[in-house]
């Protein structure tokens, strides 16, 4: 590349519309996943108190907030679910009455054109709010691995369109892809989680999920946040197991390793701004301390630069309502 003076990089940024020409990455509605948690129980509607903007929505609340994402322009929703009971077993999960099973069943029946993934996973249902079943503390991998993959066929059978394992069992992608494919649900896509740390950036989701672990916490299946090398073997597994969307969570914080995941795999890479960045920049807008809006979005761009395709976040809305007006 020449030198200054023949070289000023500053001649491109002059105007708007060189800067717009010259742009290399892009926020898009098309990115965006927008979860969303399902209470029990009818018209209910609970802010989140560590997640401003943020409900839990009984099913016909929720029908209606579908309806309103559809016409913003937001594609594809993540659904959590808070059930009236939960047992050791976290039967709720794969109960075809569960909470989610009618939930998936009400969106499908009253909106159209809407994405509706599940999470599966066991920790919102279980009476201990851990990932899986338990032998005293220790959760158990392979028994855990079985009634996931029962959680993902009976979220297919109530319609849904993805499912996305976020519990960090070993084999558990595999063991999914095998139930689906032998139930008929060869078509339906899984999003794994495959990079998933220990994070205390999880902390608000807890409230909203109400899945905060009763003892201990989830250290011995979700990854060390110092390593990396270890999630390109997370990643690997889960490709080799089927996965066919690979997840780094949570994103802005790990942006070297959805960097490394993408160019490593070439995966359709998916990273979840979660609960903790959504808040801290919520709670810093709200003060006055930064500029919120602008704050979200470059928050945003940098995990589609570090190569994320799409990103579940809790700035969904916002987002979809920035982009219209900023056309
Ligand atoms: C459940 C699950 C969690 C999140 C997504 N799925 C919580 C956890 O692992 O404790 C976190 C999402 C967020 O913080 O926004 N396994
Ligand atoms: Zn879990």
């Amino acid at each position: 590349m020449a030198n200054y003076p023949t070289s000023r990089l500053r001649r491109l940024r002059h105007s708007s519309i060189v800067r717009d020409m010259v742009r290399e990455t892009f926020l898009r509605k098309e990115d965006l996943i927008y979860p969303l948690f399902v209470h029990h129980g009818e018209k209910i509607k609970n802010e989140v108190k560590s997640m401003p903007g943020v409900y839990q929505m009984s099913i016909d609340v929720l029908v209606e907030e579908c309806k309103e994402l559809v016409a913003l322009g937001i594609p594809a929703i993540i659904l959590f679910g808070i059930p009236e009971h939960k047992d050791e077993q976290g039967s709720d999960a794969y109960d075809s009455n569960g909470i989610i099973q009618r939930a998936v069943r009400a969106i499908k029946e009253n909106v159209k054109d809407l994405l509706v993934i599940t999470d599966i996973c066991l920790c919102e249902y279980t009476s201990h709010g851990h990932c899986g079943l338990l032998n005293g503390e220790e959760i158990l991998n392979d028994e855990t691995v079985t009634l996931l993959a029962k959680e993902a066929i009976s979220h297919c059978e109530a319609g849904a369109d993805m499912v996305a394992p976020s519990d960090m069992m070993d084999g558990r992608v595999a063991a999914i892809r095998k139930a689906l494919d032998y139930k008929g649900f060869t078509k339906i896509p899984i999003m794994s989680y495959a990079v998933k740390y220990s994070s205390g950036y999880y902390g608000p989701f807890r409230d909203a999920a109400d899945s905060a672990p009763a003892f201990g916490d989830r250290r011995s299946h979700q990854m060390d946040i110092a390593n990396s090398d270890e999630a390109m073997r997370e990643a690997k597994s889960d490709v080799e197991e089927g996965a066919d969307i690979i997840m780094v969570k949570p994103a802005g914080p790990y942006l070297d390793v959805i960097y490394r995941v993408k160019k490593e795999f070439g995966m359709p890479t998916a990273a979840y701004q979660v609960s903790g960045e959504y808040s801290m920049i919520k709670a810093a807008g709200k003060l006055d301390w930064i500029d919120e809006e602008r704050v979200m979005i470059e928050s945003l761009i940098a995990i589609k630069r570090a190569g994320a395709d799409m990103i579940l976040t809790y700035f969904a809305k916002d987002v979809a309502k920035y982009l219209d007006k900023s056309k």
